[in-house]
């Protein structure tokens, strides 16, 4: 009974990629979108851009998947943020990255392989989700919806959250080789090089009456009511801008540094982006401060920023507006694995309620980059975006067993789909 509803499901995911690829103009076969791998100098990605295609007669923007991924490991070029000591001087640092992450990419409204300064690049198989997939305007994905209450103290009613994020030219580069073999996605090449960069952006359906700190923002038209294909579709506002750095500064704790901004309307800046205000930085968990009540030493928090936000993630550690108070940006990004047995169900992200000081300290430890948050599950090296795009293909292709055989060109390290694919997409 159960196995029925999933192949159906299946059934109907693959019936639509086909139907996708059929009208973009591609092979007849559902199960193959296209693009295959032809020898190792040369990738060719043909992965979907988006859930649906836009209408007839739609003339507003379109979202393009950015998936020329490079093909070897690009030279990191400018790194201004290297001037700066996350820790001591975090408000700088986190300023140099926002300011990189913008170069050349606000000219092109956010379109990563437009950008004339750095091309950046989309993660794949984020359109394979029925309630969550991208949207066809910008590419944006469902997060975290946010209770009433949780964004101003005048939001009275939940809101929902849509995002997209983009890598810099390393990041890319891990994201071609991860998925180098269209079929088989290979999480042993999920290893992040130090100066890799992600950043993402935030929207919410929150009205400025609701959120007044969203006035003058950032507005997005998004197609986020597809379930009826009779919109409206809607205009978010920016909210939160989440960035995420492989720094070799942090390999004592985690080897990497998240940090977030929230929008505030209030601030003087002449632009949307000048009044982004960073919130914090966090390189670790803490994990000697767990029900401690003491200082944390792996988060700084902007005091400048903290009235612009109802909370913090667990016991003050770094999360975003719409985040989950309970959890934290490195607690959540730890779990980024797969293991090789897809039917291995996905680890809750965030501790249950009331979970015990040991569950907590699984939780929120230091686990270096590229280590699994399970002992024998591949990393994927804190990407939650990689996790949720094979769990979208694994979900979409799990009864194709045994797994597609042949010359794709790189030799896959299979994971084993089956037809009990039980890994899902991680919530936030
Ligand atoms: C409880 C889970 C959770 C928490 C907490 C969380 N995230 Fe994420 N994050 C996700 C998921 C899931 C995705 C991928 C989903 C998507 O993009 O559609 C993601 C994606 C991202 C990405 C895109 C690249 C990648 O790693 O996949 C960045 C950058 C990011 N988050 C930064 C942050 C920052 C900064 C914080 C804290 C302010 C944070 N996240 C807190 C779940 C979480």
């Amino acid at each position: 009974m159960k196995l029925r509803r999933v192949l159906l499901a299946v059934a109907l995911v693959a019936l639509h990629a086909w139907l996708i690829s059929i009208l973009a103009g591609g092979p007849a076969d559902p199960f193959d979108g296209g693009g295959a791998s032809s020898g190792a100098a040369q990738t060719v990605h043909n992965f979907p851009d988006a859930r649906d295609l836009p209408p007839a007669g739609w003339t507003g923007p379109v979202f393009h998947l950015s998936q020329s991924y490079p093909q070897s490991l690009p030279a990191s070029g400018n790194e201004p943020w290297l001037q700066y000591d996350f820790r001591t001087q975090t408000v700088d640092y986190l300023g140099a990255i926002l300011g990189y992450a913008l170069d050349g990419n606000v000219a092109v409204d956010f379109q990563g392989q437009s950008n004339a300064v750095r091309t950046w690049y989309h993660a794949p198989w984020l359109h394979a989700n029925a309630l969550k997939g991208r949207e066809f305007i910008h590419g944006l994905t469902r997060e975290r919806d946010s209770p009433a209450s949780s964004l101003a103290p005048t939001q009275t009613r939940p809101a929902e959250n849509w995002a997209v994020s983009l890598y810099n030219p390393p990041g890319g580069y891990v994201l071609g080789q991860v998925w180098a073999n269209r079929d088989a996605p290979d999480p042993t090449h999920a290893r992040f090089p130090v100066g890799t960069v992600a950043f993402k952006l935030i929207f919410t359906t929150a009205t400025v009456a609701e959120v007044p700190l969203l006035k003058n923002d950032l507005e997005w038209q998004a197609d986020i009511d597809r379930a009826t294909d009779a919109g409206p579709r809607p205009t978010l506002r920016l909210l939160q801008v989440d960035v995420a750095v492989r720094d070799s500064r942090a390999d004592a704790t985690t080897g990497w540094v998240f940090g977030t901004f929230v929008y505030d309307g209030n601030a003087p800046g002449a632009t949307v982006w000048d009044r982004l205000i960073p919130l914090g930085a966090m390189w670790g968990n803490d994990p000697q401060q767990l029900g401690t009540k003491g200082r944390l030493t792996e988060t700084v928090i902007n005091p400048a920023a903290r009235g612009l936000v109802q909370h913090l993630g667990y016991e003050g550690r770094l999360n975003g507006p719409i985040d989950n108070p309970a959890s934290s940006c490195l607690s959540c990004h730890s779990m980024a694995q797969v293991a090789s047995d897809l039917s291995q169900p996905t680890l809750p992200s965030v501790p249950p309620a009331g979970a015990s000081s040991a569950t907590l300290a699984q939780y929120f430890r230091n686990i270096p980059a590229g280590t699994p948050f399970t002992a024998g599950d591949e990393s994927l090296d804190y990407s939650l975006q990689l996790q949720n795009g094979i769990a979208n293909w694994a979900q979409a292709t799990g009864v194709r067993f045994p797994p597609p055989a042949g010359p794709r060109g790189i030799e896959p390290r299979m994971l084993t789909p089956s037809e009990g694919v039980r890994i899902t997409p991680i919530g936030r």
